[in-house]
């Protein structure tokens, strides 16, 4: 394939564009002025004032930042001087007011949770000028949360407790959301949830609003798109023999959703056809622009356009084209930052870094919990890789582990006892793999140490507690890695590896409370220490044992995520640094979550879903267990996750911008049971025709499910995915909750099923936007634990007759890094022009 030459394409066609060139405005965010609810002070500077979560802990003034504060495009009112009043709303039903004849497509809200748990939920209540209501829920992430970082959108490295200048160190954070709200009527005000729980409650730190274009004349003459965000990524493709990097841009059409006309192509309002996006100037060159297809009113797209060059310290533009080539606007003045080549141990660097494209299009991993606690394979409903500490803690019939173990193995058997009987003598790495790429994954991660110390790869000379060296003597991680380079290399190969380890004695000068380091007393008889099989001598835990061991995964094993657990004390700079230049240095792209204690990726929440749409990148992990990772024998098979589990939490997972890492615990012998195997396959059969409403898709920015929850919502360059949770008969209603649909006359909306692409159906769009699908019953029972309608958007042609009979440009979306079908379609629009 000869490179790109999408800019010869675009100068040749110039010339033909109907559309007068502009200057895309700014995009439009107004800062409400929410100052006269203020009722509680968070901030403070030494702790002494202010109580955020009425118990005197407060966030660090210092540490946030003041006055005007920006984020994606979207500005917002802090107070100028943190720590000195009131600066922010504990949510209890207040009303606030907007200025007269606002019509709003989204709002920005910066909140924080002050509860215990995880998470929590709250319904803004939106009122209209034409007295209509729309609920918001809201899954919002509490300030500060153990042992994963809850790194939000403004971190704090600690916060002070109690009234005073202790601290408590675990990173401490305000969030940011942006939601889209239906405007098909002025916003009159905006009800704050009511707090039903007194210890778990939401903080309103700011609210702007984006408010929408309206047109001067009776009709748009055009869509009023804008530039919403560019941000220059550590992201990169291939393209030719240059690395180019990904520019993420975020684009709008401004109109409100009055100007929608429901299912109507012919009118001006709606971007439909392809819109390509470059990026130049500051030393900028575009290689592979973004492609979009479809824009309706009040909806926003975010694209990634590839690029190479940029100067730090200058500014580039955006410049948006018609299918004709045609320039319909640009927009100025986005600050450069150059693809990272290299990295250093600092924080301010490191936290760029961001979870790779592979990994958001992935969408979904299996999670591989395998070692000693396999063997006895027990948990009293709960994590049975947990036994060794749950066996000694307490150490009393209190412990349903402590009883369990006196009576299955009496009470001369300690932990290490099950090294001799890990044995593995059923486990085939191929096997395994195969049934990861039957379930449809596209990456996995396997445990290489737990918390017990027992690794499954080469520990060196850094401790020699490691089925490399006892039992089995096998490295099970490199065998397992190598399988997957030989065999299944469109896997990604990731690594789970636990930064402290409960009973090992070099670990007691860090200890902290469930990992408190120092050799295990006997269960039994606690006078007795228990050995710690294949320790060996090292001066520092953290530098002689912890560091070179991560960095071993790295560097040796090639790992592609490094999914770390409980965080704590570590030298994660100096490992993430070292991570990263090693990838960078061999040509791949690699990760790493939020458990490593500094510069996380990405988020894992643990047997928790987010309610709603997170822009930034998560990941849930839960067991196919109820209740643990490793393998439990005290489950039966029909507790596991099963088809219609696995995929609807996999699509309500992605519907919100997460990926959805799922777990096996095999049997000590290497064995996934069936009752696990099976289910997995089950789901893996509905993605094998189903993907392409989950691979690759983007969250819708409007809605991602409707109001009642039974259906979520995808989207991709050339597609519109709705899939449904019920079982549907004679009529699919699809309701966006008042947002705009975006679809249109033409387009074909078909069941994905398995013996391939369904018929196209009857649709109709009727009051209120709802979508109505008359669908075919038999095509309906093929199908099994979801229905994924696909509406394939029916594209205007353009004009691109010379690009064709060149051959430039074809395929820009293979070439590029974007799915095939992107390519596909880019095609079909520029051969299509030929008949101009
Ligand atoms: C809002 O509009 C109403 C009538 O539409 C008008 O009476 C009122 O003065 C306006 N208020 C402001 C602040 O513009
Ligand atoms: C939010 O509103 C929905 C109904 O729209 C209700 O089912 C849910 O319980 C509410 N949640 C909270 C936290 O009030
Ligand atoms: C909020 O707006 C609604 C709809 O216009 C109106 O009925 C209600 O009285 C307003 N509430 C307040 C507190 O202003
Ligand atoms: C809180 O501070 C007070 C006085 O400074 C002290 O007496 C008390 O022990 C502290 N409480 C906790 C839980 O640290
Ligand atoms: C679209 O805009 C053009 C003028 O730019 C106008 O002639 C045409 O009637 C408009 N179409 C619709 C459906 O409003
Ligand atoms: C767990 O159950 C399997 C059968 O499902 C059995 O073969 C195995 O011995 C059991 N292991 C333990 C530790 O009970
Ligand atoms: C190891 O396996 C043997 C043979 O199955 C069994 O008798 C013994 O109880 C096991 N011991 C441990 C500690 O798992
Ligand atoms: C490890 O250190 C301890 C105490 O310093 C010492 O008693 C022991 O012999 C050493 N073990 C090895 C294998 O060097
Ligand atoms: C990780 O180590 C850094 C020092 O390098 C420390 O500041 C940070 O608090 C540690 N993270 C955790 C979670 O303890
Ligand atoms: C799948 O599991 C869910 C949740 O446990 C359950 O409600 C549903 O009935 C199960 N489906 C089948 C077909 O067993
Ligand atoms: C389904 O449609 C897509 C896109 O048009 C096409 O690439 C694919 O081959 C079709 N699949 C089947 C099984 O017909
Ligand atoms: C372009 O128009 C032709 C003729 O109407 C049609 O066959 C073709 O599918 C259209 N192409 C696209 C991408 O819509």
């Amino acid at each position: 394939m000869k490179p790109l030459s999408f800019p010869l394409l675009a100068a040749a066609h110039a010339f033909l564009g109907l559309v007068a060139a502009q200057s895309l405005p700014a995009f439009p965010s107004a800062q409400l002025d929410i100052s006269s609810v203020f009722n509680n002070q968070a901030a403070s500077e030494d702790g002494s004032s202010g109580d955020f979560d009425g118990l005197g802990g407060t966030f660090v003034a210092s540490l946030l930042p003041p006055g005007t504060w920006e984020y994606q495009g979207i500005k917002y009112a802090f107070p100028a001087t943190w720590g000195k009043g009131e600066d922010n709303v504990i949510a209890n039903g207040q009303t606030v007011k907007l200025p007269n004849e606002t019509y709003v497509t989204e709002l920005h809200i910066v909140y924080s949770g002050d509860g215990p748990d995880s998470d929590f939920s709250a319904n803004f209540t939106i009122n209209y000028k034409d007295d209509s209501t729309t609920i918001l829920p809201l899954t919002g992430l509490e300030w500060f949360q153990f042992p994963e970082m809850n790194w939000g959108t403004i971190p704090t490295r600690y916060h002070h407790v109690n009234y005073s200048s202790a601290i408590n160190w675990n990173v401490s954070s305000l969030y940011q959301l942006s939601i889209g709200i239906p405007s098909q009527s002025p916003l009159e005000n905006i009800t704050f949830p009511e707090t039903a729980d007194a210890t778990d409650r939401v903080h309103i730190f700011a609210l702007s609003y984006t408010p929408a274009v309206v047109p001067t004349t009776a009709k748009p003459t055009g869509p009023e798109l804008a530039v919403k965000s560019v941000e220059f990524s550590t992201r990169w493709e291939q393209v030719g023999s240059s690395r180019a990097q990904t520019v993420a841009v975020a684009l709008a059409n401004l109109l409100p959703a009055k100007y929608a006309t429901a299912g109507n192509a012919s009118t001006n309002a709606t971007v439909n056809e392809a819109y390509t996006v470059e990026v130049s100037g500051g030393g900028v060159t575009t290689v592979a622009p973004g492609v979009f297809y479809r824009l309706v009113p009040t909806d926003q797209v975010n694209l990634d356009v590839l690029v190479t060059g940029g100067d730090n310290g200058q500014t580039a533009t955006v410049t948006v084209k018609n299918a004709a080539g045609a320039v319909v606007g640009t927009s100025a003045g986005w600050p450069v930052t150059p693809l990272r080549t290299s990295w250093t141990p600092e924080v301010d660097a490191l936290t760029t870094h961001e979870t790779p494209t592979w990994w958001r299009k992935a969408k979904y991993g299996i999670f591989i919990h395998w070692g000693l606690y396999s063997v006895p394979a027990y948990g009293h409903n709960s994590y049975a890789e947990w036994y060794d500490w749950a066996l000694h803690n307490p150490n009393s019939s209190q412990s349903p582990t402590w009883v369990h173990h006196k009576e299955v193995y009496g009470e001369n058997v300690v932990y290490d006892d099950f090294i001799a009987n890990f044995t593995a003598g059923l486990w085939s790495p191929t096997e395994w793999l195969q049934l990861i790429e039957d379930a449809g994954a596209k990456y996995f991660v396997q445990v290489t140490k737990h918390h017990d110390g027992y690794a499954l790869f080469d520990t060196g000379n850094t401790s020699h507690r490691s089925s490399v060296y006892l039992g089995p003597k096998r490295d099970f991680v490199k065998e397992l890695f190598d399988a997957a380079k030989a065999g299944f290399p469109e896997l990604h190969r990731g690594t789970y590896f636990s930064l402290p380890e409960w009973f090992n004695p070099f670990y007691a000068p860090y200890g902290f409370e469930s990992w408190p380091g120092g050799l295990a007393h006997n269960a039994y008889n606690w006078s007795e220490i228990e050995p710690y099989t294949g320790l060996i001598n090292v001066t520092d835990f953290i530098t002689d044992l912890q560091f070179p061991q991560m960095l071993s995964l790295a560097q040796n094993y090639d790992t592609e995520i490094m999914w770390c657990d409980i965080g704590g004390p570590n030298m994660t700079l100096e490992f993430a640094a070292a991570y990263y230049n090693h990838a960078w240095e061999n040509g791949y792209q690699v990760t790493m979550n939020d458990r490593c204690g500094n510069v996380p990726d990405y988020s894992t929440p643990e047997y928790t879903v987010f309610g709603s749409l997170q822009t930034t990148s998560w990941e849930t992990n839960e067991g196919m267990d109820p209740d643990s990772y490793g393998i439990n024998n005290q489950t039966t098979p029909d507790e596991y996750k099963n088809g219609t589990t696995i995929v609807q939490t996999l699509v309500d997972v992605v519907s919100k911008n997460g990926n959805y890492l799922l777990d096996v615990g095999p049997t000590a012998e290497g064995v996934i049971i069936p009752a696990m195997a099976d289910n997995l396959r089950d789901a893996g059969r509905w993605l094998s025709y189903s993907g392409a409403c989950v691979y690759n898709t983007s969250y819708w920015p409007q809605a991602q499910q409707s109001p009642d929850g039974s259906v979520r919502f995808l989207t991709t360059p050339t597609t519109f995915c709705i899939v449904a949770f019920d079982k549907p008969s004679g009529t699919l209603t699809v309701d966006a909750g008042g947002a705009v649909l975006p679809v249109l006359q033409g387009d074909e909306v078909r069941l994905l099923g398995p013996s391939g692409n369904g018929t196209a159906l009857r649709w109709s769009v009727g009051e209120g936007g709802v979508m109505s699908v008359e669908v075919d019953a038999g095509e309906v029972d093929e199908v099994e634990y979801a229905w994924a309608f696909e509406v394939r958007y029916a594209v205007a042609n353009g004009t691109s007759s010379e690009a064709v009979a060149s051959g430039v440009a074809v395929d820009v979306g293979a070439e590029a890094g974007y799915p095939a079908e992107v390519g596909h379609v880019a095609q079909q629009v520029l051969s299509a022009g030929q008949s101009i």
